[in-house]
């Protein structure tokens, strides 16, 4: 397994609508291991693939208690099949780091996504299990939750981001 490079806006790959997987392979496999590590050693609950370069319908997650027991998840050409209610919480992203913001979502959601295998599972979420879902779909259209702001929080964040991009070079 190795770590991978975290993309961060706004590299192009980011704003790409991504490619069905169509071959179960071991590359495939290896993609989701690596995406995994990075995702744990960042740290994150989430990552999908356009986050690492690749434009291809691959998320992993893991939204378990962080003193409890890991429980990754993968899930390949994920879709939300129904949602429910709606909820606002904070979230973050690996691809647009330092900044947080509310973002208004729905509260559960039915996914259907295959697995290493390309078998098709299906499962309800609820929570941040919910949320990260969202979000991490959200990648493969080439959408970010800043995407999701109202047009003057969004220019809030670009000014704001401009700043912490400024910074994190000064740092290099
Ligand atoms: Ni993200």
């Amino acid at each position: 397994m190795s770590l991978l490079r975290i993309r961060h806006y706004p590299d192009p790959v980011l704003k790409q609508k991504a490619e069905r997987i169509t071959a179960f392979d071991g590359e495939l496999r290896r993609l989701a291991d690596d995406m995994l590590e990075t995702m744990y050693a960042a740290p994150g609950v989430g990552l999908a693939a356009p986050q690492v370069g690749v434009s291809r319908r691959l998320i992993v997650l893991d939204c378990s208690p962080k003193d409890g027991e890991k429980q990754p998840l993968i899930a390949v050409n994920p879709e939300i099949l129904t949602r429910e209610g709606e909820c606002c919480e904070e979230e973050g992203c690996l691809s647009v780091p330092e900044y947080y913001a509310k973002v208004v979502r729905s509260e559960k959601v039915t996914v259907r996504f295959q697995d290493l295998d390309g078998v098709t599972r299906q499962l309800e979420a609820g929570g941040l299990w919910a949320v990260c879902f969202q979000h991490e779909i959200d990648h493969l259209d080439g959408v970010l939750f800043v995407d999701r702001l109202s047009p003057l929080k969004r220019s809030l964040f670009r000014k704001k981001y401009q700043k912490i991009l400024e910074q994190r070079q000064e740092q290099l």
